[in-house]
């Protein structure tokens, strides 16, 4: 069975029943194992600085409301979520309960507050996420030009024995490795490819992976490497660049018009 069919058959029903969103423990409304099977983390806990803005990038403007309403929004319609966990800045976990009560967004049951780094603000969106999930979604919330296709593509491998699956887009610049403003290496382009989000892994082996170190790690897909485990490269997204500046701000406005 292919890897489309295979996800097919595994749609989940969309799942409205969670209840408000609300802050803290991760047992939702109606009891611990409601959920379902497929979470998301979305990770929205970073500073942006380069964004050069008096608030966290998650809260930047965009189209009038903040950069976060868009991927959350896009998580909490897609039919393959079952449930949402938000990592906040520090001091804007209410701003994003407000947010997500705004948007209706119903699968959101719980927010936490984010840690200095991304890996640190993914391990503790996982420790809210019930013992039974199947499958759990990392996203950044940077990324906010989601399609449910990158979604269902990178569910479809973790049927098939693999313990996590990556979105990437070829790397169309030459690649060097810089060593004190010196080229120590070029890469060959053939096989490199810029890794996206959302990454989905089984939840057990996301919640390994995420037991030991984790200074260092820019991607959860990383982690899961490290211990062995298999990891699947699905076709990524180039409108899922991930805003960092200003023009990549203005380039999603001008994507969303
Ligand atoms: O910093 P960068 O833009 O690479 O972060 C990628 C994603 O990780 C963003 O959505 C950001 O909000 C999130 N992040 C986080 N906690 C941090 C740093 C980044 O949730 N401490």
């Amino acid at each position: 069975m292919g890897a489309t069919e295979d996800a097919a058959s595994r749609r989940p029903t969309p799942h409205r029943d969670i209840g408000a969103p609300y802050v803290g423990s991760s047992t939702a409304p109606g009891g611990s194992g409601d959920a379902g099977a497929t979470w998301a983390l979305l990770v929205a806990a970073g500073a942006g600085e380069r964004l050069g803005l008096d608030r966290p990038k998650a809260f930047a403007e965009l189209r009038g409301r903040p950069l976060l309403a868009e991927s959350l929004e896009r998580l909490d319609l897609s039919p393959w979520i079952d449930a949402i966990v938000v990592a906040a800045p520090n001091g804007w976990e209410e701003p994003v309960i407000l947010l997500a009560e705004e948007l209706a967004a119903s699968k959101v049951v719980s927010c936490v507050t984010g840690g200095a780094s991304r890996a640190e603000s993914v391990r503790a969106a996982l420790a809210d996420v019930d013992e039974g999930a199947l499958v759990v979604l990392v996203h950044d919330a940077a990324r906010p030009l989601l399609e449910d296709q990158v979604v269902e593509r990178v569910l479809g491998p973790l049927a098939e024995g693999f313990d996590g699956v990556v979105p990437a887009v070829p790397v169309s610049d030459t690649v060097k490795r810089v060593e004190g403003g010196v080229v120590a290496e070029t890469l060959a382009r053939d096989g490199l490819v810029a890794a996206q989000t959302p990454q989905a892994f089984l939840a057990p082996t996301l919640r390994r992976a995420f037991e030991g170190e984790l200074a260092g790690v820019t991607d959860c897909a990383s982690l899961v490497e490290r211990r062995g485990g298999r990891v699947a490269v699905v076709d990524g997204d180039p409108r899922l660049f991930k805003v960092t500046t200003a023009a990549d701000l203005a380039l999603v406005e001008v994507l969303l018009a």
